[in-house]
């Protein structure tokens, strides 16, 4: 018993150290030409062997009749109960939305009311993978809690909730404790998705009615770069189009994302080079891989289909050559080793979530298992990895909507290169006086914390010493960002206010 208990969370966190939250390593290992000296593939393969065949939560059909396209089931919780503000006071909540356009999907999600003032912004927070549940920011990043060692919790100074109501969500369907009783109810694309999220939104606000007035912002991580930006124009449409309840958004937020993958991807040798992991040599063979990478994307781009997963392969490639120089190198933060099987050891989320009194208080089925990162889901999404979700992004600056895309500056996956050279290219009204803009220091406590470069409603702010995930290596700076942001002071980010 335990020792099969031990081998699944085993194969679930190497699973989880081969699937970036940018996007899945794990596809070295369609790569058969991959060099075969590389410990980190060899490991990959060995995790995925022993992956179980389920990668995400598929119920029976017994309580098929019960599904209600639509409904919002959501309750009360505490994990804190012992510990003083009761269950109403806390303004926990977890629920299970039922997706309209599903066989019987639910969708798993946290809202966490303000801790200083319900009238703060709406906040939803979406991690990336695809396929990784967002309880990984939750817990680690941004939410209320931080888990200790023996898997109690405490608070979070600098959780996003002292600033916002916020919501995460486990989506696509399959992620977290996300749910179906049927495979077709994977999504492939962003359509699929932000018509998912849309619908939420729709279903949560009307549950919800107190906040509607609130503003609404979309944040999110790593993949996230291709959800935020079809959300939002989604969200946008509609509003214009006095479609559903009026959603007050306000801007989006992307945190070292994949949006434009194309640039992203050709930019992996330069952004190397300048950080010292490989030589100039290096750089200039492994930079012959961008024109086929560059023309199958374009490829995927106008014809869409299998083609993108060829492009996806042809441009992973430079990828993978790179990581094949620096070894076990932590690909989130190139200030670090990948030590052991695993980047960092996330392994306390499933085991806490994973508990039956846990599951109970969340009103989670016991039968669920919590996957940290969905191979399933993952690989539903293929098709989507190459798409250039850049493209929703100047209608809705045109539009006022405000966007600030942040990076931590020792990601090399998502690295901030790649996204200050797609938002530089971006063709909005405002793009001339947004280059021309100068570079500002981002203070927190009277120190550097980061670079900031805005004009109108576009910002792009680069964090000193954070790697891929920003809230977790910087909590105080990342608080500051969101609050500041929002509250229309990033600008004045050098006074320290
Ligand atoms: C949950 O708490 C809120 C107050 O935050 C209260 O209005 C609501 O009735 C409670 N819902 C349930 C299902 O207990
Ligand atoms: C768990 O650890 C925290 C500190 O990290 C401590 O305050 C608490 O008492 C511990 N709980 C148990 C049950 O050991
Ligand atoms: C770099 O490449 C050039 C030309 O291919 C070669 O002559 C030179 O020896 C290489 N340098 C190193 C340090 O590998
Ligand atoms: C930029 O966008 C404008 C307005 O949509 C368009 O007329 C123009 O051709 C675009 N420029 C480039 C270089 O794509
Ligand atoms: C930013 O600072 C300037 C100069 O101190 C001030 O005039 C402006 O109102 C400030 N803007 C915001 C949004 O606080």
């Amino acid at each position: 018993m335990a020792s099969s208990k031990s081998f699944s969370i085993l194969s679930l966190l190497l699973f989880f150290a081969s699937v970036s939250f940018c996007y899945a390593t794990s596809r070295f290992t369609h790569h058969p030409a991959f060099p075969p000296q590389s410990s980190k593939a060899e490991r990959l393969i060995r995790s995925l062997n022993l992956f179980p065949k389920e990668t995400f939560n598929i119920i029976d059909s017994d309580h098929l009749h019960s599904f209600v396209p639509g409904q919002i089931v959501e309750k009360n919780f505490s994990f804190l109960a012992h510990s003083g503000p009761s269950v109403e006071d806390l303004g926990h909540h977890a629920g299970y939305y039922s997706l309209p356009h599903s066989k019987a999907a639910r969708m798993f999600y946290f809202f966490f009311e303000s801790r200083k003032n319900k009238n703060d912004p709406v906040v939803i927070w979406l991690t990336g993978g695809p396929g990784c549940g967002s309880e990984l920011a939750l817990f680690y990043e941004n939410g209320p809690f931080h888990i200790t060692k023996n898997l109690s919790l405490t608070w979070n100074d600098y959780g996003w909730d002292q600033a916002s109501n916020i919501i995460f969500v486990d989506q696509p369907t399959g992620t977290g404790f996300s749910y179906s009783s049927d495979n077709s109810d994977l999504r492939h694309d962003e359509t699929g998705v932000s018509n998912d999220l849309y619908n939420f939104l729709q279903a949560f606000f009307k549950a919800h009615p107190e906040f509607v007035k609130n503003e609404f912002y979309i944040t999110g991580e790593s993949y996230a770069g291709h959800y935020i930006p079809a959300l939002a124009s989604r969200i946008n449409q509609n509003n214009k189009m006095k479609k559903g309840i009026h959603i007050n958004l306000k801007g989006i937020a992307i945190g070292n994302g994949l949006t434009n993958s194309p640039i992203q991807y050709e930019i992996y040798p330069e952004f190397a080079l300048q950080n010292g992991l490989i030589t100039k040599n290096e750089s200039d063979d492994i930079s012959k891989l961008i024109p086929n990478c560059d023309k199958k994307a374009k490829a995927c781009e106008s014809r869409g289909g299998t083609i993108c997963e060829d492009a996806l392969d042809a441009c992973e490639a430079i990828f993978d050559r790179i990581l094949s120089i620096v070894g076990d190198l932590n690909y989130y933060d190139i200030r670090k080793k990948c030590v052991g099987p695993l980047c960092y050891d996330f392994s306390n989320v499933e085991k806490l979530l994973n508990e039956e009194k846990v599951k109970s208080a969340l009103g989670v089925r016991k039968e669920l298992k919590y996957v940290s990162c969905s191979r399933a889901v993952y690989d539903a999404m293929l098709q989507d990895t190459m798409r250039n979700l850049e493209v929703f992004l100047p209608g809705l600056l045109e539009d006022g909507i405000k966007m600030l895309v942040y990076n931590g500056e020792k990601d090399l996956i998502c690295n901030w290169l790649g996204n200050l050279r797609w938002v530089n290219a971006m063709n909005w009204s405002g793009q001339k006086a947004f280059r021309a803009s100068p570079t500002l220091k981002f203070v927190v406590d009277g120190a550097e914390a980061g670079t900031l470069n805005s004009y109108g409603p576009l910002a792009f702010l680069k964090v000193h010493d954070a790697g891929h995930m920003v809230p977790m290596d910087q909590p105080k700076a990342a608080l500051q960002m969101l609050e500041r942001w929002m509250g229309g002071k990033l600008m004045n980010s050098t006074l320290d206010n």
